[in-house]
């Protein structure tokens, strides 16, 4: 079912990290699909040829799609960081949305953690994000663009053997809400998703082993796990018109999980 009008990202270029994969891949299609062109940026080149490989297919059946470029960098390096949004720029002209959906994730007990594991999840999901935020801000500024994290509902409740990456994306929602505040004045708005369990992806493969998946499922209110879908809608609300006076705010897509994930009944 069509959900938004046809073209609404038309003229706009999103600048994606994590775009090859998962929930921003589907995240860096469905802005294309709206008619943005798309830059997806991770560490591998054979995750990020395939998606933009099926983006450019979508583009060739309709016109109305917009075009993808793969361009590799670590997040964590923020000079690779800054040679891909050049390299964005030159390919497109400008940058005027950035999606950071970089992240890394593994289940661990925080006094089984060592300092490096914890540091490399901190570096990828918050330090990451802060290196493409820093790197595309001039382009962001002259555009009048956007910021999207994805964050996550980890660290509303003690989430076990979550430590680094509820530590890390608390941070992501404190820099969403800080740069908000401060770059709102370029006319920048800077919002985040916060996903619960979406199904068929790394990360609910890597943290839900199969045999607690059932009873997880029954602690959702509605009653099924998150679609990548879901997370797209509400990507292309925020990034769209529609959201022109959405500032600071972090949209949790997560089927009221995390309201009820500590009730009894
Ligand atoms: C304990 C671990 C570990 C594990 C790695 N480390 N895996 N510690 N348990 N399972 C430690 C290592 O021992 C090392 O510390 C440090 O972390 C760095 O490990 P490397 O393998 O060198 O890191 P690197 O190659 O940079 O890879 C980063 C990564 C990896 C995060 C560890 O898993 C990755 O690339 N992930 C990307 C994909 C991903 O995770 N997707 C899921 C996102 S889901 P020492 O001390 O030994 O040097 C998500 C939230 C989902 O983010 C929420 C769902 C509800
Ligand atoms: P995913 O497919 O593994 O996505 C993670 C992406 O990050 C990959 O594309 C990976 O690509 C990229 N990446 C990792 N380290 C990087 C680095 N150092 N530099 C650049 N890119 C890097 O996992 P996912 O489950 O779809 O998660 C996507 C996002 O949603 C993440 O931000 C995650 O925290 C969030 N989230 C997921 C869930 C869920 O249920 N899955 C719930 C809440 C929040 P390369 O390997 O090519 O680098």
């Amino acid at each position: 079912m069509k959900l938004f009008a046809d073209s609404i990202l038309k003229d706009r270029v999103a600048f994606v990290t994590g775009g090859g994969t998962g929930i921003t891949g589907g995240v860096a299609r469905a802005l294309a699909e709206a008619g943005a062109n798309v830059a997806l940026a991770s560490r591998s080149m054979e995750h990020l040829d395939s998606a933009a490989k099926a983006i450019n297919g979508m583009r060739e059946m309709s016109a109305l799609c917009g075009e993808a470029f793969a361009v590799a960098a670590d997040v964590r390096k923020p000079e690779e960081v800054e040679k891909a949004i050049a390299a964005t720029t030159e390919r497109f002209g400008k940058i005027d949305i950035v999606v950071n959906g970089a992240a890394g994730n593994f289940l661990c007990k925080p006094e089984e953690l060592s300092p490096n594991g914890f540091g490399t999840v901190v570096d990828i999901d918050l330090k990451g994000t802060f290196n493409v935020c820093r790197a595309a801000f001039d382009q962001l500024k002259q555009h009048r663009g956007q910021i999207l994290n994805i964050s996550a509902t980890l660290h509303y409740l003690g989430t076990p053997m979550q430590l680094h990456v509820s530590a890390a994306k608390a941070g992501v929602d404190a820099l969403t809400r800080n740069l908000a505040v401060e770059w709102g004045r370029y006319g920048i708005r800077v919002n985040a998703i916060a996903p619960g369990p979406i199904g068929d992806t790394e990360g609910m493969k890597r943290l839900v082993p199969e045999p607690i998946k059932e009873k997880l499922k029954q602690k959702i209110p509605l009653g099924r796990f998150g679609l990548i879908e879901d997370i797209e809608n509400a990507a292309v609300f925020l990034c769209s018109g529609a959201a022109n006076y959405v500032n600071g705010a972090v949209l949790v897509v997560d089927g009221g999980h995390w309201l009820a994930a500590n009730r009894l009944i």
